[in-house]
Formats: C-alpha cells, sequence, structure tokens
C-alpha cells in the first residue's frame, strides 16, 4: 500500500468510527427522551404516550419543505412542551438532525 492509500484508510476508518459512536449516542438520547411522545423507527412503542400529539420522526424527515434544518436546530435548542427540560449540547443537536434525516428514504437532497 502507498502511504498515501494508508493515509486514506485510517482516516477514513476514523470518520466512520465517530460516525458510528454519534449513532449509538442519537439512539440513546432518543429511547431516553424521546420516544415517550414521538413514534420513531425502529424503537418500541410501549412507552408512548398517544395523547400527546408529537409528529412521527419518519413525517419530520420525509417532510423536509417543512422540517429544514434550520428550523429542527432552531426548534431543539429549547426543550419543547410538554418535553421536560433537557438541554441538548450542541453535537447532540446535530447528531439528532443527521439521525432523522438518515431515516429519509431514497433522497440525499439539500435544503
Ligand atoms: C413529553 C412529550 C415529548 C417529548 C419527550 C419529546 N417531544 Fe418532541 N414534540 C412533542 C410535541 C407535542 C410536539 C408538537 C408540538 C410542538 O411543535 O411543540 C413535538 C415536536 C417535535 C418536533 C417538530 C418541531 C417542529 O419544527 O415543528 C421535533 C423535531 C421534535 N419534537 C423532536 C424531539 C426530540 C429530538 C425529542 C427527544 C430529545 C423530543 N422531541 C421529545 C412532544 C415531545
Amino acid at each position: 500500500m502507498t502511504p498515501f492509500l494508508l493515509t486514506f484508510a485510517i482516516v477514513h476508518c476514523a470518520d466512520e468510527a465517530v460516525m458510528a459512536s454519534d449513532q449509538k449516542s442519537s439512539r440513546s438520547i432518543i429511547a431516553e427522551h424521546c420516544i415517550e411522545c414521538h413514534r420513531v423507527p425502529g424503537f418500541a412503542e410501549e412507552a408512548r404516550n398517544p395523547d400527546i400529539k408529537a409528529p412521527d420522526f419518519q413525517a419530520i424527515a420525509d417532510d423536509r419543505k417543512t422540517y429544514t434544518t434550520k428550523r429542527l436546530h432552531a426548534f431543539l435548542r429549547q426543550p419543547h412542551f410538554p418535553m421536560r427540560a433537557l438541554i441538548l449540547s450542541e453535537s447532540d443537536i446535530q447528531n439528532l438532525i443527521n439521525y432523522i434525516r438518515g431515516l429519509r428514504k431514497g433522497s440525499s437532497e439539500i435544503d
């Protein structure tokens, strides 16, 4: 392997490791703080309170015109009623937005 390829391989692997851990941390935030009200693909529904009219994460992911990155970002910086006060860090917010974006099938368009 040439030094260039070797460097590329190392950097690339490190990138993937970071992405995997970001996904894992989003999943644990979602499991702990969001599925009580939101339906999220891949998570059990038992804990969800159907009386609370929270949009499905899949619907948020699919309606990119409404739920722009800017809107999600501004929204997630504040706890929202009736969600208990939860202050998310900037990187948690970014990771959650990426996670929601990842739910959308067959498109990588940018808003
Ligand atoms: C106790 C219930 C509850 C919990 C817990 C909760 N939400 Fe919500 N969420 C709502 C309700 C109700 C709405 C719709 C009303 C509104 O927009 O304020 C909403 C709306 C949203 C929206 C749409 C925002 C928009 O622009 O209209 C997003 C994104 C969202 N929640 C993300 C999250 C995330 C991420 C978590 C976990 C960190 C979470 N919510 C936890 C109740 C909850």
